[in-house]
């Protein structure tokens, strides 16, 4: 149970540094890779690293805590509560007031879609009224995102 949630986040990482980068076909190749049997040598680096990861993007949320909260059921304040935000329509909570540009995007949030919009909001999306917290660093992102992924019921 616990050797498949550690497996599970590991290739969680995988994914993220993936995507980081550009193309899904080698992610299919990682997942092969850690498939077979020798299993270990692969998962105790990665699943450390993840833990690490998720770590350092609680701590990197401290920018977006000024306007965020990330907490299951708590109201929204100067921005939208992020809890579960990963999977969750764009501009979809009822107690915030969205601007019509996010709120109409048609955006999922997945790990793509979010590094996108954290590093440049006006950018990925013309007249959202997010007009600070942007996060220039690539490994900042990732990991405030694998943060964001893990939060979830
Ligand atoms: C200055 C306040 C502020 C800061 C700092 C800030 N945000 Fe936001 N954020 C907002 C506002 C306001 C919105 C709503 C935007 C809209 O409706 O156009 C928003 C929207 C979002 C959304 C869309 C949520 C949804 O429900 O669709 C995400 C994701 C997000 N912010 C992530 C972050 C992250 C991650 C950080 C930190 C790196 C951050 N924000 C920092 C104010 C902020």
């Amino acid at each position: 149970m616990r050797k498949q949630a550690l497996m599970g986040t590991g290739l969680l990482t995988i994914m993220l540094t993936a995507c980081g980068g550009s193309s899904e076909p080698e992610v299919v190749e990682q997942i092969v890779v850690s498939e077979p049997g020798e299993i270990a040598p692969v998962e105790a680096p990665a699943g450390d690293s993840s833990v690490d990861l998720v770590a350092a993007g609680e701590a990197a949320f401290a920018v977006c805590g000024g306007c965020h909260v990330a907490e299951s059921g708590e109201a929204s304040r100067a921005g939208p509560n992020l809890y579960g935000v990963v999977g969750r329509s764009a501009g979809s909570l009822d107690d915030f007031a969205y601007s019509d540009a996010l709120a109409g995007s048609g955006i999922t949030w997945d790990a793509a879609q979010l590094d996108e919009f954290i590093a440049n909001p006006s950018a990925a999306v013309p007249g959202t009224i997010m007009v600070a917290g942007a996060v220039a660093d690539d490994e900042r992102r990732a990991a405030i995102i694998a943060y964001l992924e893990s939060l979830s019921e």
